[in-house]
């Protein structure tokens, strides 16, 4: 099955940085958990291999949608099917999933999905008032549906998940809220992150026995959380999309920050085509 693209947009969605993000996997896993799940733009991007895949969110109302979208699609599309682009449709939904009303599961991640799709910038909290088809959306829903048949999805805080799923050969993708952005994802199904969390979230994976990658912005608090023995920092830049409207050609400075040698799967790339003589390709999928 070839890469895809996630059903959905999500704040801090790793859209812009997920090919840079996978040419720096490990050569070699068995297990890979992205622990900070978000729309799982990254997940949806790796190709799919022989390894154990784990999608994880602390936002209970997100992982129901990927459960959903994994086992249900069916269901999950025929409520979706006349639902209306309307401003009081959505401040309804938004009320009656913050009283947590609907009981099943395939009716609460119908009104989320909603939610994330009619919101201002998928923030949940306002009305867009963009045009928009959700048939549309039908495709990308089952394109997910399929790719994440085998994928298991959890609905834990990061350390639990992080414990439950270490071995030597887990590799964990963390993505998780960037520093002083934490209150983008105090909304409807969170209660937000701390800075007691950043460094929680730091000692829990510089503990571990498998490899981890974490994509965060770049700062101080950062910078000096991971200036440890063994860690590399490696400062990233893309265009930053909120503000080229104003600020054409402002930088969004990002930090890639792991606990082994992220070039294996470049050099075992480059090995690979000098011994099979193609010069051409800079697909280093290979590993897992
Ligand atoms: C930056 S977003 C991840 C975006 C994702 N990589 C993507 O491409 O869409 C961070 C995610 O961490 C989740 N989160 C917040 N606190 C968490 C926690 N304690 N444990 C696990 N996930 C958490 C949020 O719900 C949010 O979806």
């Amino acid at each position: 099955m070839t890469p895809i693209n996630s059903f959905m947009s999500w704040i801090g969605g790793k859209k812009a940085l997920r090919d840079i993000i996978i040419r720096m996997f490990p050569y070699d896993y068995e297990r890979y958990i992205e622990v900070f799940g978000g729309g799982g733009w990254v997940l949806f991007r790796k190709p799919p291999g022989n390894d154990f895949e784990v999608y994880n969110d602390l936002n209970g109302l997100l992982a129901n949608l990927f459960r959903c979208v994994r086992g249900r699609p069916e269901e999950l599309t025929r409520a979706l099917n006349y639902v209306l682009n309307a401003r009081e449709d959505f401040e309804g939904i938004k009320a009656a999933l913050a009283r947590d009303s609907p009981s099943d599961g395939v009716t609460k991640a119908a009104m989320f999905y909603q939610l994330i799709r009619y919101s201002y910038a998928s923030g949940l909290k306002s009305y867009a008032c963009q045009p928009h088809d959700i048939l549309s959306d039908f495709p990308l829903i089952e394109q997910a549906h399929r790719r994440l048949a085998k994928v298991v999805v959890e609905n834990q805080d990061f350390e639990k998940l992080i414990r439950h799923y270490d071995r030597p050969a887990s590799f964990f993708y963390c993505d998780p809220p960037y520093f002083e952005t934490e209150d983008y994802y105090k909304n409807i199904g969170e209660d937000g992150f701390t800075e007691a969390d950043h460094t929680r979230l730091r000692d829990t994976l510089l503990a571990i026995e498998g490899k981890f990658l974490l994509s965060y912005n770049d700062c101080a608090f950062v910078r000096g959380l991971y200036d440890a023995p063994g860690i590399r920092v490696r400062p990233v830049n893309r265009l930053h999309t909120l503000k080229q409207r104003y600020d054409g050609g402002s930088l969004f400075e990002e930090l890639l920050i792991a606990n082994y040698d992220t070039d294996e799967r470049r050099r075992a790339g480059s090995f690979q085509m000098r011994l099979f003589g193609d010069d051409e390709g800079s697909d280093f999928f290979g590993g897992a």
